[in-house]
């Protein structure tokens, strides 16, 4: 982050600290609860937004060599991730283009080439089909147009995004140019944070009873940790003190800590935000990263249904821990922001137990509450 925009932000929790205010819109707003269960609506947000939108599946470090691979399985399609010989990334469906298994079932790895484990058609990692066993049964079948399907892929702040359809007929199957413009001055700011140096630590995936737009609602506001995580993350925080900044479609939540008052006798050369702040950047639709002083947490949310989200989540690690003790300070760390975010959660499924039962039409942000209000007119106005 420029030093100019972490002393903006510093300066501005600062005057919220002095005057018992935080971050407002100016006025509360509504939402109808339609927005969360309507007909028609989860599927119109499977195909605007989940598959036509930019979808961050992971980090560029879990790619390191040629042949490193990943697959993934929670954004609608099932997806393989590559390095290739030249350097650069490809994803592909993970599908077989004989009769469509699934061409490789390991989560992680490295191959020299991908066999389907039903007869054995073998991809390379550039996804061209260089091997089929008794190649006399497929006369005129040209293997050219019988690779790996590729997906529209790039890396930006060291993610990997994707649109997870196969990439369309004139279409660039690199996305970095259209990155560049959707994340505008985020992938800066991500950047500054050492987004792009860090290594996937502890990668994990949960399944909870609520929506994915829950699930990304419940990080949005500073309103609930006093009394949400009273014992837990509450004592390092301020009651409703947030910073709130949309980036294009995207948002900058600042949640500083109680030590940030330490600043406001020093000089601002000397002010530094991370150590005294949790950063929580949302990429619409579904990313969630929250920068904390020496790493961050990546969180990726997929509905999987009106009311069910899979999460997948790591930790960006500044190198990859070596020892017993490196691992288990990031352990600790985890065990802090997982008992957090379990108890986000817990809110998030009550919400969504309670949405059909007929109590409310619609839904109040306060005013403090608008980092909610962006996102959810985010998705209006893309699937409305
Ligand atoms: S389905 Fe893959 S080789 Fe037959
Ligand atoms: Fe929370």
């Amino acid at each position: 982050m420029q030093p100019d925009v972490e002393a903006m932000l510093v300066r501005r929790v600062l005057a919220h600290l002095e005057r018992r205010t935080t971050d407002t819109a100016a006025a509360p707003s509504t939402i109808p609860v339609a927005a969360y269960t309507g007909e028609g609506q989860h599927e119109r947000e499977r195909v605007r937004l989940f598959r036509e939108l930019p979808l961050a599946i992971g980090h560029a470090s879990q790619l390191a060599a040629p042949g490193d691979f990943f697959t993934h399985d929670a954004a609608g399609a099932p997806l393989l991730a590559v390095r290739t010989d030249e350097g650069g990334v490809a994803v592909y469906l993970n599908v077989c283009r004989h009769r469509g298994t699934r061409v490789e079932p390991a989560a992680c790895g490295q191959r020299k080439a991908f066999v389907c484990p039903y007869h054995a058609w073998s991809y390379g990692r550039d996804g061209r089909l260089i091997g089929v066993p008794h190649p006399e049964g497929f006369a005129g079948v040209a293997p050219e147009g019988r690779g790996l399907v590729r997906v529209p892929a790039g890396v930006a702040a060291g993610l990997l995004f994707v649109k997870p359809r196969p990439v369309g007929d004139g279409e660039p199957a690199e996305l970095d140019a259209e990155l560049a413009a959707w994340l505008g001055p985020l992938a800066h700011d991500l950047e500054g944070f050492g987004c792009a140096a860090g290594h996937v630590y502890a990668p994990r995936t949960v399944t909870r009873a609520l929506s994915w737009k829950l699930s990304i609602d419940v990080f949005l506001e500073a309103y609930h940790v006093r009394p949400a995580h009273r014992t837990s993350i509450y004592p390092m925080f301020f009651d409703n003190v947030g910073l709130v900044d949309p980036i294009g479609p995207h948002l900058r939540n600042v949640f500083p800590k109680r030590s940030i008052r330490e600043l406001a006798g020093r000089p601002e050369a000397e002010w530094s935000l991370r150590p005294h702040a949790n950063v929580l950047f949302h990429l619409f639709p579904n990313t969630l990263i929250l920068v904390e002083p020496d790493h961050a947490a990546v969180l990726h949310i997929w509905p999987d249904g009106p009311a069910r989200t899979v999460l997948t989540s790591y930790t960006l690690v500044p190198e990859p821990p070596a020892t017993d003790k490196a691992r288990a300070y990031w352990d600790a760390n985890n065990a802090i922001l997982y008992g957090a975010v379990d108890e986000d959660f817990a809110m998030g499924e009550s919400i969504q137990r309670g949405l059909h039962a007929g109590a409310n039409r619609e839904l109040v942000f306060g005013a403090f509450e608008h980092a909610l209000a962006h996102f959810h007119h985010q998705i209006e106005l893309r699937t409305a």
